[in-house]
């Protein structure tokens, strides 16, 4: 449902911040994006939903070339997430920045509302929807966010380090919800939270200054430790300890398959 043909992107500063780029994402693939600071994780996802679109080749979604279509219309087929919510709230209360995506989809008022109930009551805030956004804290502003994003029910979900920044409590949340997202919903997720990626995305890209180095299933990722190393990452910490314990694998994931290969 996201193809990215040969995708260069130069913000008009002249800084360039994605080279080439290639790949293509089916229908419900979950897939986590990781990489430095500054490596084109956030341009890349903004060229999704036609925030940005690209200086070189060309990004589909569904098919259809993003050059002629409008923010509005992509949005309700790819949800974004931004990193920052304070970039992306305006509104004076919660329950109407999480109905302003629905709303403008066309949903009736019934609709509307057990959408945004149910969007909300998933990130804990559907009691504090009167308040003003910024009479709670940063972190349930961006459980905010992402409510007003599944509150569209688009056919993609893209998240921008959506763990940073959160406590346990939250981040728990996060999880479950991206868990939770049906089977045939497209995800995509950056993020420094290698953990995070590995319990959740069946697939990763891997990015270097603006160029993708890697992009195969989360296991076999994970399981390149000097190339990792080299591009100033590493892998999930249960997979590192395996990689050190002579008769393990390299490529474990979770505790739960270390103690059951044993
Ligand atoms: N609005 C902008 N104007 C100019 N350069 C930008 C802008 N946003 C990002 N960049 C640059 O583009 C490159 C990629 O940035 P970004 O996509 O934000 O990476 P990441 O999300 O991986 O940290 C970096 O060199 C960054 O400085
Ligand atoms: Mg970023």
């Amino acid at each position: 449902m996201i193809d990215f043909k040969k995708v260069s992107f130069t913000y008009p500063v002249g800084v360039t911040a994605l080279r080439g780029i290639g790949f293509s994402i089916k229908s419900g693939e979950r897939v986590g994006l990781i990489g430095q600071n500054g490596s084109g994780k956030t341009t890349l996802m903004k060229l999704c939903n036609g925030l940005l679109k690209p200086s070189k080749g060309r990004v589909l979604i569904n098919g259809e070339d993003t050059v002629p279509q409008s923010i509005a219309s992509l949005s309700s087929i790819v949800g974004y997430v931004f990193q920052n919510p304070d970039d992306q709230i305006f509104s004076s209360t919660i329950f109407d920045e999480v109905a302003f995506g629905p709303r403008n989809l066309g949903f009736k008022k019934k609709e509307l509302k057990s959408s945004v109930k149910d969007s909300l009551e998933k990130v804990g805030l559907w009691k504090r929807r009167k308040s003003h956004p910024y009479d709670v804290g940063y972190n349930q502003r961006k459980l905010i966010t992402i409510a007003s994003i599944l509150a569209m029910d688009t056919d993609a979900v893209i998240l921008d380090e959506p763990t940073t920044g959160q406590d346990p409590v939250g981040k728990r949340v996060v999880t479950k919800i991206v868990k939770s997202l049906s089977e045939d919903k497209t995800f995509i997720v950056a993020s420094h939270d290698i953990e995070f990626i590995a319990g959740t995305c069946d697939r990763v890209i891997v990015l270097d200054d603006g160029k993708l180095v890697l992009d195969d299933s989360t296991r076999r990722v994970f399981s390149k430790k000097s190339l990792l190393k080299k591009l100033g990452l590493s892998p999930p910490m249960i997979t590192r300890v395996c990689q050190r314990v002579k008769g393990l694998k390299n490529d474990c994931l979770t505790v739960k398959e270390v103690v059951s290969g044993v």
